[in-house]
Order: structure tokens, then C-alpha cells, then sequence
């Protein structure tokens, strides 16, 4: 299968990734997860988007085309993956498409994780994660066993620097002007399915394979 997530900051698109790529054996490709390690390694690609994402804009397209064209070459993904976090603008919807073209397949589905924007600060701000391995916790709605502490390899937890407030607006304000109007290029294309993504974490769950099955 290939298939793209999307839906604004905090809509479930990272903590449903992980167990829809257990179920079908597929790679999950987050740009956001990759771009958060090359600043964390400093590399040159690291440094070139670190600012945007430190204010919640969108890097360029060209950095994140270039690192989802690569990744989508590993051995691991040629059985299908799930797009978590890309494409976010028009521009790299329609690269995306000659991408897989030149590969000779496509896309084979698109769920929308429509939520409205109200629950989004308490989802944020109550975020933790362990980086190395990207699993995500909430402080309400997903606790870790032990506060701080990730449940499997007992490493300490961080949260995010764009996780605040004022800079979840300016996120939110990037999906609406130019997330949005993905939603709609893939509409067109008969590929979209919406996902309520404001229901409990295994109520989304159930949603999305009955959309995947
Ligand atoms: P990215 O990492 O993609 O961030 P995002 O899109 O803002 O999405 P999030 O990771 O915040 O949300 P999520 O849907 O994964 O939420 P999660 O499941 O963790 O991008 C970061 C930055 O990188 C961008 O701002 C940009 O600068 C750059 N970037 C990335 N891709 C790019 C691209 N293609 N082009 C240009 N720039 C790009 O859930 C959130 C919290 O809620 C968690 O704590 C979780 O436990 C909890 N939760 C999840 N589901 C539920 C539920 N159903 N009920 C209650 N709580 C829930
Ligand atoms: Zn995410």
C-alpha cells in the first residue's frame, strides 16, 4: 500500500503511523521526524531547516522533495509506505506524483484527519516524546508508565520546541493556507477518505483500517 496522512498539527497522523505500518509491513516516512534528526545531527540539511521549523513555517519544498525522494529508494519501502506529514504544499503533491511515475506506481490512498482546530493547543502542549525512536506520549490522553520516562527503553522523554502555543499558530496557519488546498487536489482525484480524528486513539484506529480494508 501507499498512502499519505494528513491533517494539521496534532491530529493523530504520528500515533496512528506506527500501527497501520505494523499491520500492513510498510515504511513510515515522516518528514517532520527526519527534519527533527538532521537538526538534532546538524547536518547541512539540518541547518538549512531548522529556522523555519523553530517558527512553525514550512521548510522548502525542494529540501523535503529531496528527502522523501531518497528515502523512498531504501529496500524497506518498496513494499509500500505511509507519508506522514508530506505532501503539505501543491507544489510537492505534484512532484510527488512524477516521483512515483518515474517509478511506475501511484498513490493508493489519502486519509484527512479532519479535527477542528480548538482541540489542538491541549493535544500539543500535552505532548512528550522519545526521540531516537519517535513514539509519542500525552499527558492526559497517553501517559507513560513512569512521568518523563519512555515505557520500553526507559530514556528520558522530551517535548518538542515547537510545541507552544503561539507557535502551534503559526502551524495551524501553514496548514490552512497551504496544507489545505492538498486536501482538495486529492479530492479530485478520488483518493480521499476523512478520518474523524477528534474520537478517542483506538476509536481512530478502528476508523482508519475500516478505510484501509
Ligand atoms: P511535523 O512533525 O509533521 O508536525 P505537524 O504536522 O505539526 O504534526 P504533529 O507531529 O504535530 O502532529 P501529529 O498529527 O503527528 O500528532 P500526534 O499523533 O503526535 O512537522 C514539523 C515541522 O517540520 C513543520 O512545522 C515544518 O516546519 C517541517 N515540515 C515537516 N514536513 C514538511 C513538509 N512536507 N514541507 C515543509 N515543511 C515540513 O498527536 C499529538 C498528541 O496528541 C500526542 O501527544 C498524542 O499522544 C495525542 N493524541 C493523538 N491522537 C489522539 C486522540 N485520538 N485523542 C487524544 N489524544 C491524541
Ligand atoms: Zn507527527
Amino acid at each position: 500500500k501507499r498512502l499519505i496522512f494528513i491533517g494539521p498539527p496534532g491530529s493523530g497522523k504520528g500515533t496512528q503511523s506506527p500501527i497501520v505500518k505494523d499491520e500492513f509491513c510498510l515504511c513510515h516516512l515522516s518528514t517532520g521526524d527526519m527534519l527533527r534528526a538532521a537538526v538534532a545531527s546538524k547536518t547541512p540539511l539540518g541547518l538549512k531547516a531548522k529556522e523555519a521549523m523553530d517558527t512553525g513555517a514550512l521548510v522548502t519544498d525542494e529540501l523535503v522533495v529531496g528527502i522523501i525522494d531518497e528515502a523512498m529508494n531504501k529496500p524497506k519501502c518498496q513494499k509500500g509506505f505511509i507519508l506522514d506529514g508530506f505532501p503539505r504544499t501543491v507544489a510537492q503533491a505534484e512532484k510527488l506524483d512524477e516521483m512515483l511515475k518515474k517509478r511506475g506506481t501511484g498513490i493508493d490512498k489519502v486519509l484527512n484527519f479532519a479535527i477542528d482546530d480548538s482541540v489542538l493547543e491541549e493535544r500539543i502542549t500535552g505532548r512528550w516524546i522519545h526521540p531516537s525512536s519517535g513514539r509519542s506520549y500525552h499527558t492526559k490522553f497517553a501517559p507513560p508508565k513512569t512521568p518523563g520516562v519512555d515505557d520500553i527503553t526507559g530514556e528520558p522523554l522530551i517535548q518538542r520546541k515547537d510545541d507552544n502555543a503561539e507557535v502551534l499558530r503559526s502551524r495551524l496557519a501553514a496548514f490552512h493556507t497551504q496544507t489545505e488546498p492538498v486536501i482538495d487536489y486529492y479530492a479530485k482525484k478520488a483518493v480521499l477518505t476523512n478520518i474523524h480524528a477528534e474520537k478517542a486513539p483506538q476509536e481512530v484506529t478502528s476508523e482508519v483500517q475500516k478505510a484501509l480494508s
